[in-house]
């Protein structure tokens, strides 16, 4: 058994100073609890592991731009302990041997890797073949990276109706792709007919990358009428808005692509009042010499995943939103979407944990990305709040140093 000592811990809603001991785990928290393995975090606090449901590994064919393994270093580094990987790789996860050679890939990682099925034309009516070998599915509407847009409606019936047979959660990529400001514009109409099939069929729906103040109020509202959805946004829609696009172009193209001043205000107020359901990534590496091609031919998509907790530790300690709001977006709202044994610090659940100085402060470099693209939309900021060291399962790393097995 391992104890983490000295440090305030997150748990039923506060941060108290107790200990915390683990193997797998968790299994005790109190005062002075004994363990062959101390580890002294005094000084820091102690949150569950952030979980981020929406991250783009590459593995496959287009590894050169990210791999299980760089994924990995990355989301340790930041105090990311699992992640739910999207199908939309090169060849794309729409077979049951493609996800078990994803999955098979993911150990090479230290990290929990969830994984979502591909919907495509032809492997809609054997779903249910590979749902038992998915966490979720995704499907998406909008022209984005890969070849998985299917824009024929009478076929969006079907697969809701058949994604609500298999009883997985169905994550959809509702926003049409286009001019930028046309897709911003419309975001909301898109999302309504999204939020239709899902009262139709009675789905569990996860909107992903959410960016306007419509799109939210409108599932806000579907959700008065039972309509079962979930829905994130990710932490480029909360930095940066339309006119930081128009100032660096291509490294902050992305679908769906950043939107308005009075839009970005609103996603923080939203937080704050816990109208968002959870916080992503979206984390979407494309390299250096694909960005640098003029914003019309560069791909879409920025990576994130390493920067998501320092993001919100920093707006934490700025005031803009409660410790309790960020574990909630980032660990219990994920955790409990997805059915997953995580996302708290409570006896008899995963011992998945990031000890967190919320008085360290760095400013993100391009030589600190640990990302194979190489680089982050965040370089140059400055911020106050970072992990010091990560358990996955029971097993402690210091960001990207293993430390010994718990047992
Ligand atoms: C994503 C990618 O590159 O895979 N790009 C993006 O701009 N968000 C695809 C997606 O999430 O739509
Ligand atoms: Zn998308
Ligand atoms: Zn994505």
């Amino acid at each position: 058994m391992t104890v983490i000592t000295g440090a305030e811990i997150f748990v039923d809603g506060e941060l108290r100073k107790l200990d915390v001991a683990f193997d797998e785990k968790i299994r005790t928290i109190g005062r002075n609890l004994e363990g062959e393995e101390r580890l002294d975090c005094s000084g820091k606090i102690v949150l569950p592991g952030v979980i981020d449901v929406h991250v783009h590994v590459r593995d496959f064919e287009q590894s050169y731009k990210e791999d299980w393994a760089s994924l990995g270093r990355a989301a340790l580094s930041g105090g990311v302990t699992t992640v739910f990987a999207m199908p939309n790789t090169q060849p794309p996860l729409d077979s049951v041997a493609r996800v078990r050679d994803y999955r098979r890939r993911a150990q090479v990682s230290s990290i929990n890797a969830y994984v979502y099925g591909a919907i495509t034309r032809e492997n809609l009516r054997s779903l249910d073949e590979l749902a038992p070998h998915v966490d979720a599915f995704k499907l998406y509407l909008g022209e984005t990276t890969g070849q998985l847009v299917i824009s024929d409606k009478k076929l969006h019936r079907e697969i809701f109706k058949i994604v609500t047979e298999t009883e997985k959660v169905l994550a959809v990529h509702a926003q049409r792709g286009g001019d930028p400001d046309e897709v911003t514009r419309y975001e909301h109409d898109d999302i309504c007919y999204v939020l239709d099939l899902a009262a139709a069929f009675d789905t569990k729906l996860h909107l992903v990358h959410v960016t306007t103040r419509r799109a939210v109020e409108a599932i806000v509202e579907a959700k008065k009428s039972k309509i079962d959805v979930s829905f994130e946004t990710c932490p480029h829609y909360l930095f940066f808005t339309a006119q930081d696009r128009e100032e660096r172009g291509a490294w902050l193209k992305m679908n769906p692509p950043l939107a308005t001043e009075e839009d970005r205000e609103f996603l923080w107020w939203a937080l704050g009042e816990g109208l968002i359901d959870i916080v992503a990534t979206d984390h979407a590496p494309h390299t250096i010499e694909e960005k640098s091609v003029g914003y019309e031919r560069a791909p879409a998509g920025v990576p994130g995943v390493e920067f998501l907790p320092p993001l919100l530790f920093d707006a934490v300690n700025a005031g803009r939103i409660s410790l309790a709001r960020l574990v909630e977006v980032c660990c219990r709202n994920p955790a409990k979407r997805f059915g997953l044994p995580k996302g708290e610090i409570a006896i008899g659940l995963d011992a998945d944990l990031v000890v967190v100085d919320l008085d360290s402060k760095k400013t993100i470099t391009r030589e600190a990305v640990q990302s194979k693209c190489g680089w982050s939309p965040y370089e140059g900021m400055t911020l106050r709040g970072w992990p010091v060291m990560v358990v996955v399962r029971g097993k402690w790393y210091y960001p990207l140093t293993p430390g010994p097995s718990p047992s």
